[in-house]
């Protein structure tokens, strides 16, 4: 999606990969200014790891302990976390204004982090539910804490009825677990197919397949869909527009990767020709 967006705006730059272990984070990061490189992504395991090696880091990077996004100007190298924005674009595209509402978030890890941040800064009342209720208790904590806020609560998956009544009177349900991701797509979603209902925005992170099982369900209930792929888009545009300062061509990415994921559900041939071919 960076390259097809580079092109498009008949940049001068590529978008490569680089397959980098846990212990070399440091040089890694180093060689972006000696080879002078303007710019890198990083993924699990380096979100975290690699703010020690950084000159500067953005204060919601700062604030969440990850950033996804290094920008290397003249030598001096700021990290940014580029999460929160992608998570928060599409549900304002939607029409989705945060401020007041309810949010029940299904996940307490790392994606479900930047989504608590982003949407308690914008306002949201959040229920955080995890299959690991104690999980799920201290993300709230620490969030509320942070943050100034008490609007974060938390229960526990296996509290059925809880997780009923918390989507009965939520605005917006958002998957960050990695529950319905290929190939695991008939996995039974983590809320309920019966508790879903025509006032809910339900926002899926987990791009393959485009449309989960949680996000066929919405649609039948009669919910609107927002699907992993906005999410995945977004946050490289945010990234695109921190190293060239040039606006992405949202539609060209978004193609590419429906294009790359095989128009919707990425095929074992094409995940083993990526492990080997990407990385
Ligand atoms: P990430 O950084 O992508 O969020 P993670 O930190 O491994 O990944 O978190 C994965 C989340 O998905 C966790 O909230 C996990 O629940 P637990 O904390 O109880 O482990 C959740 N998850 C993964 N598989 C799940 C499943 N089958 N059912 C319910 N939740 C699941």
């Amino acid at each position: 999606m960076q390259n097809a967006a580079i092109a498009a705006l008949g940049l001068h730059f590529c978008y490569i990969p680089f397959s980098v272990q846990p212990d070399d984070i440091g040089p890694a990061i180093h060689s972006l200014r000696t080879l002078g490189i303007v710019g890198v992504n990083l993924t699990i395991p380096h979100k975290e790891r690699v703010l020690q090696h950084l000159d500067v880091v953005a204060p919601d990077a700062r604030a969440i302990g990850a950033v996804n996004t290094v920008h290397n100007e003249g030598g001096r190298l700021t990290g940014y976390n580029t999460d929160g924005e992608g998570f928060l674009a599409p549900l304002l595209a939607e029409g989705f204004a945060p401020r007041g509402k309810t949010a029940v978030i299904l996940g307490a890890g790392g994606a479900a982090r930047s989504v608590v941040w982003r949407l308690a800064g914008e306002g949201a009342r959040i229920i955080l539910a995890n299959r690991t209720g104690e999980r799920a208790k201290r993300l709230a904590d620490e969030a509320n804490r942070a943050l100034g806020l008490s609007s974060i609560s938390s229960i526990s998956l296996g509290d059925a009825a809880g997780l009923v009544s918390a989507l009965d009177g939520a605005d917006l349900l958002v998957n960050t677990t990695s529950v319905g991701m290929y190939p695991h797509v008939e996995e039974e979603p983590a809320a309920p197919r019966s508790a879903l209902h025509p006032n809910l925005t339900v926002y899926d992170l987990v791009y393959n397949p485009v449309e989960t099982r949680l996000l066929t369900f919405a649609r039948e209930a009669g919910a609107r869909t927002i699907n992993g792929v906005k999410m995945l888009v977004h946050q490289g545009a945010a990234a695109l527009r921190i190293w060239t300062g040039a606006n992405p061509p949202i539609a060209v990415m978004e193609q590419a990767v429906i294009r790359a994921l095989g128009g919707g559900c990425q095929t074992s041939e094409l995940r083993s020709e990526r492990i080997s071919g990407e990385d």
